[in-house]
């Protein structure tokens, strides 16, 4: 029996009650000619479809009970998975949800925010504003709700959020150990940074087991490891642990796999997608996965790491942006 126990002490709702499958990719071994090549699979959970926003929930949902909220605000694109999995955790624990897009209404927004309106969300459309003043607009709105006699959460805190991911690290080398495999390499997407910091805290904490290696999706490596090092630091300083300084960490920066910038296509995760889907049945999608996948396929399955030692990719989830993703596909049309 797993044990999902946190390492440290923070508010909690739990909202996944197992842990997510650890799988070996058999087929994608033999397609690439070697052993020890595993996937978490944080894309197949219980509720909402899935993805890694999940194990923040349990936080964020954690810290407005704490608070005792009733509504939750938060913000993205249409087709983000952070407003889809917020509006099924929220409704799920009895919280109203709303939603603010920074986008213009149109009928494809509309179509790609559907799944909020299922959960019972309030969707709003922003236009087309930039991250701070979308920001801004969340902070007022929170004021008005607060006027009116509510009481709003805002989600997306980072530090809280990262929590989630720590407890993943926990969950993986348990999985790895129970199923007696070396596991020595964790592959996931370089992004905003709460998920890769959250793993990085967890792996910490259980005395580094795990070399980090981050592929970038989104920001130069500068940037990306600014990002890692202040959530970290807030980690520390949040659950009062001790933990290695982050310049003291096996972190692995993968900076070849971004192509034109985020969210746009490049042939090696076009590849990569494919490879996977044919081989196991596992879809990725452009933005995040795909793109980790082509660094885990080039670095893990070409013979970069010793033999002996595994490697994993922590799937993040997001599939469900591929239904809005054909355009990008050169080789399908
Ligand atoms: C599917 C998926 N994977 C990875 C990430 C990156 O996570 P983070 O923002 O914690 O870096 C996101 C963020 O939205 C996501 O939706």
């Amino acid at each position: 029996m797993l044990n999902r126990t946190l390492p440290f002490t923070a508010p909690r709702q739990i909202v996944l009650e197992s842990a997510t499958p650890f799988r070996r990719l058999k087929h994608l071994e033999k397609a690439l000619g070697r052993e020890g090549l595993f996937i978490k699979r944080d894309d197949h959970m219980e509720i909402a479809l899935g993805g890694n926003k999940l194990r923040s929930l349990e936080f964020w949902l954690g810290a407005a009970a704490q608070a005792d909220a009733d509504v939750l605000l938060v913000a993205g694109g249409p087709m983000s998975n952070l407003c889809r999995l917020t509006a099924s955790a929220a409704a799920m624990h009895g919280f109203d949800c709303i939603i603010f897009h920074n986008s213009e209404i149109s009928e494809t927004a509309k179509q790609k925010s559907f799944l909020n309106k299922v959960f019972g969300a309030e969707v709003r459309y922003l236009g087309n504003v930039g991250e701070d003043m979308r920001a801004k607009v969340v902070t007022q709105a929170a004021e008005e709700l607060k006027a009116a006699g509510r009481k709003p959460y805002i989600v997306g805190d980072a530090i809280v959020g990262a929590m989630g991911y720590a407890v993943a690290a926990y969950e993986l080398h348990q999985q790895a150990q129970a199923d007696d495999v070396n596991l020595r390499h964790v592959f996931l997407s370089g992004s905003m940074g709460p998920t890769e910091a959250g793993f990085i805290f967890g792996n910490a904490l259980l005395g580094n087991p795990f070399t980090v290696h981050l592929v970038s999706v989104e920001y130069g490596q500068a940037e990306l490891a600014a990002r890692v090092a202040r959530i970290y630091d807030g980690l520390k300083a949040a659950t009062q642990l001790a933990a290695p300084s982050v310049e003291d960490l096996p972190i692995h920066y993968h900076m070849d796999y971004l192509g034109d910038g985020y969210g746009r296509p490049t042939p090696e995760a076009e590849r990569a997608l494919l490879m996977l889907a044919r081989a196991e049945g596992i879809l990725t999608e452009y933005v995040y996965t795909a793109k980790t996948l082509a660094g885990f396929i080039d670095f893990a399955g070409n013979g970069c790491i010793p033999a002996g030692e595994a490697s994993c990719i922590l799937h993040t989830g997001g599939v469900p942006s591929l239904f809005s993703q054909f355009d990008l596909f050169r080789s399908l049309h």
